[in-house]
């Protein structure tokens, strides 16, 4: 560059046949060397095609993962796709994944498959788009609903998956069908590519009570959301037909009370009739579903909630947000799922208090002893009444609470955000592990061109899913990866990947 600089002076000054010739030849040489070289860089070398894939016979059924090698050795996050039809743990996604500074995107199945989908259903996604959710991304993670990931799990896709149980892993499974699906988990525990993450501690005890057998606690976490609420702030007052927003002085004069839309539901069969016997609805604020948010909630003294689930995005986002809840103390709790029956108190999981009468707030996140002391907590409805009617007192608790409760969140968000960098870690790794041509290709083809859908059967659970993934080249992508996993460095060990990621 310098040499053609002192040309074009030279030209410039009108010198040049003052110039030295030497000088000119070089720059040209330099000139003819670097046109060379550009031209070499599109030479392709189909000799090294071939021997990469030359083997391949079926290409109707070819597909590849991506050659992540250039981003494992620089350190560069891996892709994602997240599957999830829930919004909620979407947008807690969008949280992580913004810190993590991983790329990603977002697959909707509930566009394509239908809740709790079953094992001949499964095999015909598989078979119709199967290769483009296993080879979307370089990880996959399935969210809100798990039969979702059963095309996948069960045809054998060998991308390393994630599967994050948010409510109850067999959501929608047909009985009938719930021993196929639970024996296929099962199986899918022992696969060193699949990641099992819970976001709150009831699903573990839930999915072993079902028979599943878990995988080993180094590829299993729990880790709850982080309590993003992406909605814009649009109250939306409703009862009493004025639609009119709540000024901030008249919300945080008032208790919000949501109305849930079931009519099963303690609020509707038993709270709501009281407020109005007792004369105390000038308390409260009544909402219906579409509330507008934890930020419309955090504005009110405290908001009355009987817990339905053992935990609901609700509770995160809400407690994120500064909200108070105003809920049922453990042994009220306790007391009315034992006396009301489903018609007058809907609450999913009475198992849970029949199985552990003891110990059953370990496992529900709203009575955890993480998040326990950030609720207003009442005994009974004289309690209740008081809280509703003794506006600085309870003013006063509420404030101390929203302290407490935005504290409790602020932790359990860094160790959700710390577990995620620690998993992804661990898979990326997993992923790198296994680059090569070789076990990319093996991986490559996601199922054979059989006459049959590929049946999963609770019987013939393993084989079923290496014949499905079996590839072309007769090479089992089941060993290849099984192999690549026992390679890999365990969860949360430094160095490879993890080492250049935030
Ligand atoms: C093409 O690839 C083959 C196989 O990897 C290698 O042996 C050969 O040297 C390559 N040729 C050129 C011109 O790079
Ligand atoms: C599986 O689901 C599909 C689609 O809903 C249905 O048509 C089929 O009958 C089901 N198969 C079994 C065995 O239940």
């Amino acid at each position: 560059m310098l040499c053609l600089r002192h040309c074009f002076r030279a030209i410039r000054a009108g010198q040049l046949h003052l110039y030295p010739c030497g000088p000119i030849l070089l720059c040209s040489f330099i000139l003819y060397a670097f046109l060379t070289k550009a031209s070499n860089d599109v030479y392709l070398n189909e000799t090294a095609l071939r021997l990469s894939y030359g083997g391949i016979t079926n290409w109707a059924h070819f597909t590849t993962p991506a050659d992540v090698r250039a981003e494992c050795t620089d350190g560069i996050p891996l892709r994602i796709a997240y599957f999830t039809r829930h919004t909620g743990t979407l947008w807690d996604w969008i949280a992580v994944a913004a810190h993590l500074h991983v790329p990603w995107t977002r697959v909707n199945p509930g566009l394509f498959i239908e809740y709790g989908i079953n094992a001949s259903a499964a095999a015909r996604v598989w078979r119709d788009v199967g290769h483009v959710m296993c080879h979307m991304a370089d990880i996959l993670i399935f969210s809100d609903t798990i039969p979702d990931a059963r095309p996948l799990l069960q045809g054998g896709c060998q991308t390393p998956i994630v599967l994050q149980v948010t409510n109850r892993f067999d959501y929608g499974v047909l009985p009938s069908d719930l021993l196929d699906y639970v024996a296929l988990l099962s199986d899918v525990a022992q696969r060193p590519h699949v990641w099992w993450v819970s976001n709150n501690p009831y699903e573990e005890e839930y999915m072993v009570r079902r028979g599943v057998k878990l995988p080993p606690a180094e590829r299993r976490m729990m880790l709850r959301p982080v309590g993003t609420c992406l909605l814009p702030d649009a109250p939306r007052p409703s009862g009493g037909g004025s639609a009119r927003a709540l000024s901030a002085a008249e919300a945080a004069t008032r208790v919000a009370l949501i109305l849930p839309p079931y009519s099963r539901h303690l609020e509707n069969t038993y709270i709501m009739p009281w407020l109005l016997r007792h004369g105390l609805t000038a308390h409260v604020q009544v909402y219906r579903q579409h509330y507008g948010g934890p930020a419309v909630l955090a504005r009110h003294r405290g908001v009355i909630t009987v817990p339905y689930q053992t935990s609901v995005m609700k509770m995160y986002e809400g407690l994120a947000a500064g909200a108070v809840f105003v809920i049922p103390s453990p042994e009220l709790f306790g007391a009315l799922v034992r006396k009301l029956d489903m018609h007058r108190m809907s609450f999913c999981c009475r198992e849970l208090l029949r199985d552990h009468p003891d110990d059953w707030p370990q496992f529900m996140d709203w009575y955890h002893p993480d998040f326990v002391s950030a609720h207003v907590l009442y005994d009974n409805l004289k309690d209740l009444k008081r809280f509703l009617t003794d506006h600085t007192w309870s003013s006063q608790l509420v404030s101390e609470k929203r302290r407490i409760g935005t504290a409790a969140m602020a932790d359990s968000r860094e160790r959700t955000l710390d577990g995620f960098g620690r998993l992804l870690r661990a898979v990326s790794q997993q992923v790198c592990a296994a680059t090569s041509p070789e076990q990319l290709r093996a991986r490559g083809a996601v199922f054979r061109a059989e006459r049959s859908l590929p049946l999963f059967t609770a019987t013939s659970s393993s084989s079923s899913s290496s014949a499905a993934a079996a590839s072309d080249d007769g090479v089992s992508p089941v060993r290849t990866v099984l192999a690549a996993g026992a390679e890999g460095p365990g969860r949360g060990g430094g160095g490879g990947i993890g080492g250049g990621r935030a």
